[in-house]
Order: C-alpha cells, then structure tokens, then sequence
C-alpha cells in the first residue's frame, strides 16, 4: 500500500515547493494538501502538478475539525506548514495569527492522536529563539519569541511538542531561518524588492537596513523536512539554517545587482516595530544525522532573482490585481513612502 501524507498550507510557498519535491522524489506516496486558500495560498502555486493521480487539494482550514479529520483520514504522514506568516501583518492584528497557529495545531494535534499517524512535522521556526546579538541559538536555547507571529509560532510548536510527552503523538519539530525561492508571495523581502525593482519601484528598507537574517533556499527547507520524516527522532527539535547571514542592505544590494538597477531606488523608512536584530542558528544537531545544505547563497539568490524576472505572470495579477494585496500595500508603506 503507498504511503499517503497530509500536507497542509501546501498552496503556500514552502508547502507547494514540498509537495512538487514529494511527489518528485517519493513515487509511491500519495498526497492530500488541505489549504484554506487565504491571500498567501494559490491554486497556481501548483498548476503544473494539479492533475497528478497522486495528489488531492482539499479546500479547507485547520481549525475546523471537520475538515481536518477528512483531509487526514487514511494518512500516515502530516506536515504542518499552514500558517499566518508575515511578522509585518501581525503587527496590524494578531488574533488570526493565534487561531491558525495556535488553535489549529491543536485540532491537527488531536486528529493525529485519535488516527494514530506515524509521523506530524510541525514546522516552526527560528523567530521562537527571537534576536541574539553574538553566537548562534541551539535547540536548548531558551524562548523568547519578540512579535506576534513569533510568539504564536511558538504556542504551536509547545502545543506539538506537550502531545509528544504528554500523549506520545510522534511529532518532529523544525525551527527554520529564513527561506528564499521560487513562489514566495510578494509581500517578504527578496520577492517584494525583485519584484519592485523590476519596475523601477523604491526598495522600502526598514530601520538603518543592518538586521541580519540567515537564508535558507526553501528547496534545502524542504529537503530537511523530507529527510526528518525518515530519519528524525520523535519528540525532537531541529534546527534548519542556511548559513548565509546577511545584512538586509546587503541582500538589497545583490537584488539591484543582478537586475542591473540602481541604488537610488533604495529607501530608508521607518522601522519595523520591535524588529529583531539578528536571527542566527546552530543547525549541527541536523548535519550530524546527515543533511547539509545544498545551495550555495549566490547561486540561489541569482536563480530566484531570475525566476521572479521570468515568472511575472506569476506576481503581477497579485500585485496589480488582488484588491487584498493592494490594501496591505497601502496601509504598511503608503505613510513610509511618502
Ligand atoms: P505562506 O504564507 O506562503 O503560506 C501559508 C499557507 O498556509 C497558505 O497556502 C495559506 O492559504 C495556508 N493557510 C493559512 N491559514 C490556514 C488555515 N487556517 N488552514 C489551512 N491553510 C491555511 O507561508 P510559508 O512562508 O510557506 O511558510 C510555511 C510554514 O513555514 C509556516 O508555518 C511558517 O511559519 C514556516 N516557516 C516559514 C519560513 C519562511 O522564511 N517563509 C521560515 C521558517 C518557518
Ligand atoms: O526567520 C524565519 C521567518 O522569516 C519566518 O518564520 C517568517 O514566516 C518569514 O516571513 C520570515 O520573517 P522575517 O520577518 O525575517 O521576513 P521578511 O521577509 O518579512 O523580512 C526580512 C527582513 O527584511 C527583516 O529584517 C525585515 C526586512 N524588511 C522586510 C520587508 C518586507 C525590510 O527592510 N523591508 C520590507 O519591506
């Protein structure tokens, strides 16, 4: 019999990159991804593997159980990455940050329990650690997650770990860094900054543009979580990092580079609240079972640039046409940019 996983969020943009690689790489697997379709999620995201014989879209959300107990029934496998995701947004308002990332990891907690699956990848994520200055967060570090988004991360990622020790559901969690690729919705920092300045559209730069992030090609993302699946330990965290710390300026720089635009189109603007200095991730405890990233930086970031330049059919009817993304826009940069 094959092996059928739930894969939730996957119209998303680490979620469909996964389930294109899964159904790649796993000929035998069958796929189920329930997705609630919200701003961030696209049937497009997925159009040239809709009509796989292995795979079955379920419109749905998380914290409906209904919906979770079909998507789930008969899957041995789940992976969590339906999420509220943007720091900025949760800024704005927090509560269905909560709800998805908290209230439904519970009710996906709890199908997973009463089917009794192998396996439930909750896919968290580095901001739980918040900012370090110096050194690098491990597993142990303590958390102290500093913004909405973060710290409703980190009710889940405890929710999933609390039915390991409490229940013994086998769940497997990833605290990842930043991701960059194909398909990321337009509103994070490499994609909302190709796509700009494709237009010759200002690069709006928070803060003085010194903050660090740590930048992981989602295909490596994937990849990890792929190989936790099989190769992880029940009731464990891992770690997920690129290694390839950058300054945000810095990063913006190779973006314009690679267009061939100027600098001039960057601009300084007021700050994000509370925004985290630094993110910065010890991945050895993953590396020493055997996974390694496999994309260098500049290699990545060149083909992700060029995949925006190339794909605009993509990014244009959302940023031109998507009344949601046009409110978004004009509340978070229409004062910053004036
Ligand atoms: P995304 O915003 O691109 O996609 C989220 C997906 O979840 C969308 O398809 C959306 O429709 C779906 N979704 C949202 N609420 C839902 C609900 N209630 N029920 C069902 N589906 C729902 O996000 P992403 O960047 O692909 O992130 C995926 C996961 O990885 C998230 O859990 C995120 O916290 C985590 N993560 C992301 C990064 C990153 O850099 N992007 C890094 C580490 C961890
Ligand atoms: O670290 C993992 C996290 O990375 C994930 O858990 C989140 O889901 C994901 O959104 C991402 O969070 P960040 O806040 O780090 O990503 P974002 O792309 O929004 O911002 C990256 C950096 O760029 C951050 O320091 C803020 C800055 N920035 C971002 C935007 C959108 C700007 O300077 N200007 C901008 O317009």
């Amino acid at each position: 019999m094959s092996t059928r996983i739930l894969v939730t969020g996957g119209c998303g943009f680490i979620g469909c990159n996964f389930v294109r690689m899964v159904l790649a790489e796993r000929p035998d697997w069958e796929v189920v991804n329930l997705d609630k379709l919200t701003y961030a999620g696209r049937l497009e995201n997925l159009h040239d593997i809709a009509d796989s014989p292995r795979y079955r879209f379920t419109k749905g959300d998380i914290c409906d159980p209904t919906a979770v107990t079909e998507a789930m029934a008969g899957c041995s496998l789940v992976v969590n990455f339906a999420a509220e995701t943007h720091v900025d947004r949760s800024l704005l308002g927090a509560t269905n940050f909560i709800d998805t990332d908290m209230k439904g990891v519970a009710i996906l907690l709890d199908e997973a329990r009463r089917v009794g699956v192998g396996r439930f990848v909750q896919v968290s994520t580095d901001e739980v650690y918040g900012s370090i200055e110096e050194g690098s967060f491990t597993e142990t570090s303590v958390l102290n997650p500093a913004n909405p988004y973060a710290a409703s991360k980190a009710g889940g990622d405890r929710l999933a770990y609390a039915y390991w020790a409490t229940y013994q559901v086998p769940v497997i969690i990833t605290r990842a860094s930043n991701n960059y690729g194909p398909y990321q919705y337009p509103e994070k920092l490499i994609p909302l900054f190709a796509t700009n300045a494709l237009r010759d559209q200002p690069l709006p730069l928070y803060g003085d543009g010194r903050n660090v992030r740590d930048w992981l090609h989602v295909s490596d993302h994937c990849r990890a979580i792929l190989f936790l699946i099989e190769h992880g330990r029940p009731g464990e965290v891992y770690n997920v990092g690129g290694g390839n710390e950058r300054e945000n300026t810095a990063i913006t720089r190779e973006i314009l580079r690679l267009l061939g635009k100027p600098e001039s189109l960057i601009r300084l603007v007021a700050d994000r609240v509370g925004h985290d200095r630094r993110y910065s991730l010890d991945a050895s405890k993953l590396r020493r079972l055997g996974w390694r990233p496999h994309v260098l930086f500049d290699r990545g970031i060149e083909g992700t640039v060029a995949w925006y330049a190339a794909n605009a059919w993509w990014w244009k009817p959302i940023k031109d046409h998507d009344g949601e993304f046009r409110r978004y826009f004009a509340e978070q940069y229409g004062e910053r940019l004036k």
